[in-house]
């Protein structure tokens, strides 16, 4: 049965210029005189959606579906939370400082990275257990990303073989962890080369476990361990006890974390996930230049933020990096990516920079892009979003963002997002 569809969330995507009269177009006085523009894209949203209004909203209903030691680990970060925190009071220390009267009729908010146009300025980060947020959750990630044309990047620990992200989510853009050791990266690259992805993100700040205490408050750990705690969470979240995990287990069997290796890794229940995970302490910059020789496409590194290392990845041969403190999910008290993005700017100059780490308004996006940056990532705005409508949700998450943008460009006197500078932003 089709859904009841009320309600728009405004205007998305880009408006163009069009010769000739078209039907219900409107026709343009002053600089455009003359030539007929068709009506910006209404999308329409299902009854079901009308209620998330930001991206924020997904959070409320993510908390109360999920468990509550899924739902902590999505959410949480490490111990104090203090960058976690930072990343998000950062952008209230930028203001716009709009223009007016420049007739923003056209906007586009399309911008080209690596050799591919996108729609909008931000993408999906890579979040591991993306398969416990709704059935299927990597590929749901995937094809809504793929679906509204924006980035959306397979994570290492995603729990579906990346073979079926880049078939089924027509992912082009895989993050892994690697162990410092040669043989098992070069065998890990191979495989995510010969499953057709296109851009390889290594991220570099994990190399070692973080200290998420509230994980441990909450239940949480991985392995994941069965207790009478965890059999109680998922009793009384029925719904996802029946339409994810044994939706899950009885169509794939039990989740393995299956992209941390070139084989299949242990199951997400198993003790040996911690083994399996070693050596990643002894990651270095050797082992770039290692991927680099091998990987012929994009390469990119994430995890940055001392412009250093930003100098470095450039000289090692990546093609990008990802300024990110991890969303305050890895050393608490690290910068945010804002603190440090001109700073990488000025130093790397036209090195392709994105940065993620708290985003979660049209505004947000618009800022980092004023301070330098060349795209942006969010991740738990579109975990939760899968959490709470799946698929539909995740779109209609990433088409609130679009018409967000779309928004604030008109009131910034924008027609294009890469005409944002400087000059639009000021520190107060
Ligand atoms: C649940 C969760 C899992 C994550 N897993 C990964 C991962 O597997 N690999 C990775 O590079 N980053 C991972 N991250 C970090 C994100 O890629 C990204 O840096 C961060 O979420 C951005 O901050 P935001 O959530 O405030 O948007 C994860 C983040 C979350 C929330």
């Amino acid at each position: 049965m089709e859904e009841d569809v009320v309600g728009t969330i405004g205007n998305i995507g880009s408006m163009t210029g069009k010769d000739g009269v078209s039907a219900g177009g409107i026709e343009l006085s002053g600089p455009t005189k003359g030539r007929y523009v068709e009506p910006r894209k209404e999308v329409s949203t299902p009854t079901r959606l009308t209620k998330f209004l930001c991206l924020d909203d997904f959070e409320i209903s993510a908390q109360r579906k999920l468990p509550r030691q899924i739902f902590g680990y999505y959410a949480g970060a490490a111990e104090t939370n203090q960058s976690r925190e930072a990343n998000r009071a950062l952008f209230k220390q930028y203001a716009f400082v709009p223009r007016v009267l420049v007739n923003v009729s056209e906007r586009s908010q399309r911008k080209s990275l690596f050799g591919h146009v996108y729609d909008a300025p931000f993408g999906i980060a890579p979040m591991g257990l993306a398969g416990l947020s709704t059935f299927n959750g990597d590929v749901v990630l995937a094809q809504s990303g793929a679906s509204e044309n924006i980035p959306a990047i397979a994570s290492a620990t995603s729990l579906a073989p990346l073979e079926r992200i880049a078939d089924e989510g027509q992912s082009r853009w895989f993050q892994s962890y690697l162990p410092g050791e040669d043989a098992r990266i070069e065998a890990m690259v191979d495989r995510v080369e010969s499953a057709g992805f296109e851009h390889f993100i290594l991220t570099a700040d994990v190399p070692v476990a973080a200290n998420r205490e509230n994980n441990v408050r909450a239940g949480f750990s991985i392995p994941l361990t069965p207790s009478l705690r965890l059999a109680w969470d998922g009793l009384t979240h029925s719904r996802w006890l029946l339409k994810t995990w044994f939706a899950t287990y009885y169509k794939y069997g039990v989740p393995h974390f299956e992209n941390m290796d070139a084989f299949r890794g242990p199951p997400i229940l198993s003790r040996n996930v911690v083994r399996a995970i070693g050596a990643r302490d002894q990651l270095a910059w050797r082992h770039v230049s290692l991927i680099r020789k091998r990987w012929k496409k994009t390469l990119i590194i994430k995890g940055i933020l001392a412009p250093e290392d930003a100098r470095l990845a450039r000289e090692h041969g990546a093609d990008g990096i990802i300024v990110s403190n991890h969303g305050g999910r890895q050393l608490d008290g690290a910068a945010s990516a804002l603190h440090v993005l001109s700073e990488i700017k000025h130093m790397t100059g036209d090195f392709t920079v994105m940065v993620d780490g708290g985003f979660r308004r049209g505004s947000d996006v618009l800022k980092a892009l004023a301070l330098g940056a060349d795209f942006v990532f969010l991740g738990r705005p579109f975990m939760f979003a899968a959490a709470a409508a799946g698929l539909e949700g995740v779109r209609h998450a990433i088409q609130l963002l679009k018409a967000e943008i779309d928004r604030d460009m008109a009131m910034l006197g924008l027609h294009d997002v890469n005409e944002i500078s400087g000059d639009f932003i000021k520190r107060i």
